[in-house]
């Protein structure tokens, strides 16, 4: 029988973890296809908290088996040695790819030179790039908004882009109900979008 290639993934989150959650129960020790019609069975090795006082990390208790290492940034003088600690972990969990889940750090060129990561922004890229995306699209003059995955790169959330779909916006919308919409949509897209970052598709 041939064994089955293990994936290992960690998950970089800062505060609520609902995508987390999401892709923990979309992803975690499922099996997928490679290219060449190999099974790669996908484990959710590792996960990374910046924030200790994040609800993401009480909705990890219901994942026994993955591990959450909290890092404080706040510990660290620079952006430097933060990246090096969690590169640190990174490594040990012998992670092939890196998840940003509402992950609110800055990374730096060292952190992205030591292994690949991509990101999820909550607006069409490169339209409202930072923090307040829903509340920037929903308060312009566009008339969609949605949702982007793509590469972790030197630039903020300006990498290559794996997938992008788009929602509009309707006269009846509140920025709640707006808000409630991508989120919708993150749940939809990313797992899929992992899955073709990793060149996967579903058995
Ligand atoms: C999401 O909207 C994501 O696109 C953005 O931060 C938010 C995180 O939400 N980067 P959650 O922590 O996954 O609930």
């Amino acid at each position: 029988m041939t064994e089955i290639n293990q994936i290992n993934l960690a998950i970089l989150f800062s505060g609520n973890g609902s995508n987390m959650q999401n892709l923990i129960e979309s992803l975690h020790n499922e099996t997928f296809i490679d290219s060449a019609k190999n099974k790669q069975k996908i484990t959710i090795a590792l996960t990374l908290c910046n924030n200790k006082d994040a609800y993401g990390i009480k909705r990890l208790s219901a994942f026994a088996d993955i591990p959450c290492v909290i890092i404080e940034h706040k510990a660290f003088a620079d952006r430097l040695s933060f990246d090096k600690e969690m590169i640190k972990h990174i490594k040990k969990y012998k992670i092939d790819l890196c998840v940003l889940a509402g992950f609110m750090r800055i990374l730096t060129p060292y952190f992205i030179n030591n292994t690949k990561a991509i990101n999820i922004h909550p607006s069409l890229l490169p339209a409202h790039k930072g923090a307040n995306a829903i509340k920037d699209t929903f308060n312009s003059n566009d008339k969609q908004g949605g949702v982007s995955i793509h590469w972790v790169s030197n630039e903020l959330d300006s990498g290559e882009i794996i997938m992008q779909q788009a929602i509009s916006i309707e006269s009846s919308d509140t920025l709640q109900s707006f808000e409630s919409k991508i989120h919708a949509l993150e749940y939809e897209l990313y797992p899929n979008a992992v899955l073709k970052a990793l060149n996967l598709t579903t058995l």
